[in-house]
């Protein structure tokens, strides 16, 4: 049998971990073959691929980023894609293709399965948006990241009797925002899920003022003002009517300063939060998916995603978890709403 691996879309810590696992129990446990393809869908698609043995993956665990590259190619934009793509495994004698990947990713390997090609996905984004997983590997690490910017972000604001805006990653959910806000004790969380209302985080920033602490925003890069509430010029919006992606933070540190004539800041954390070494959790997490992943080729149990749900590696249906985005339920936002102020 000769599997073909894929890690497409944003990178993220941990697909090195995954690919790892995939290749060390395919060889070890079943003596599959595997095909690395470059730089997600494109691989496939033009028949661009690597050596992944042993070797290949020797060392990479604790590795950032993704050995075989990775793109946000979408093969069904692309004319005669499926049919490409099936030619080419064929061509290259491959059985079943293993993608990681995450809506965009997957979304793909579901249509590539509805026109029979053996796939199975796995999960993945420091986003922590896809369904039917309780977490994606690469959040873990990400909220570290921000934890610890966040952190530092305290001591320099109150040096400064400044506020201090951090603009983290989160274009459609608001996991990473909430997470490292409620873990460095952010005083105002802005989240996609919730359209803020400017006379509110004003009202939390004064407030945080007045006891003589500085104030630490974080606010997700897809957060925006409730319609009508913030004066915002054409060019700072986009096609949605929303405040330019990594524009926000920047937007409302200038806001404060107008509405409280004190100093503000604004911090663009951004690609950091993607880079280097992944946690330990995100480690075990890559690795068990996939161990599970080639389980579920060997299974020739195709169609299907591996996930986490509670403490178990389960099997779903890559529709389960394309569908519908997970953002975050009022309920959550209500738990680190008690700290703002
Ligand atoms: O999906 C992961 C993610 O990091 C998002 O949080 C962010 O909005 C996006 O990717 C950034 O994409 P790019 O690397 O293409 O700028």
């Amino acid at each position: 049998m000769r599997v073909g691996v894929l890690t497409g879309g944003g990178d993220c810590p941990g697909l090195n971990a995954v690919i790892r696992a995939v290749v060390r129990k395919g060889i070890k446990h079943y003596g599959y073959e595997f095909v690395g393809f470059r730089d997600g869908w494109r691989g496939p698609l033009e028949g661009d691929v690597m050596t992944l043995d042993r070797a290949a993956v020797r060392g990479i665990l604790p590795r950032g980023g993704t050995i075989l590259g990775s793109s946000r190619t979408n093969l069904m934009k692309v004319e005669n894609g499926v049919e490409r793509v099936k030619d080419n495994l064929a061509g290259l004698g491959v059985d079943a293709l293993i993608a990681i990947g995450g809506e965009d990713t997957l979304g793909v390997a579901r249509q590539l399965h509805d026109h029979d090609v053996n796939v199975v996905g796995v999960p993945k984004t420091i986003d922590n948006d896809l369904n039917a997983t309780d977490y994606t590997f690469g959040f873990d690490t990400a909220v570290n990241i921000a934890m610890e910017a966040i952190d530092r972000l305290h001591t320099t604001a109150e040096s400064h009797h400044r506020a201090l805006v951090v603009e983290v990653m989160g274009r459609h959910a608001g996991w990473i925002a909430l997470h490292s806000g409620m873990a460095a004790g952010a005083n105002v969380i802005l989240i996609p899920e919730r359209p803020f209302a400017i006379d509110d985080v004003i009202a939390y920033v004064e407030s945080r003022f007045k006891t003589d602490y500085a104030p630490i925003v974080v606010v997700a890069e897809g957060a925006h003002p409730q319609d009508g509430d913030m004066e915002l010029s054409a060019g700072e919006l986009d096609a949605f009517g929303h405040v330019r992606l990594g524009g926000i933070g920047q937007r409302l540190a200038a806001e404060i300063e107008k509405r409280t004539g004190k100093e503000s800041r604004s911090v663009v954390l951004g690609h950091v939060q993607r880079g280097g070494t992944p946690s330990a959790f995100d480690r075990v997490l890559a690795t068990r998916l996939g161990v599970h992943a080639i389980d579920a080729v060997h299974d020739k149990d195709y169609g299907k995603m591996v996930a986490l749900q509670g403490t178990d590696i389960v099997r779903v249906g890559l529709a389960a978890a394309t569908e519908e985005l997970k953002t975050v339920p009022v309920e959550r936002y209500m738990e680190a709403e008690v700290f703002f102020g």
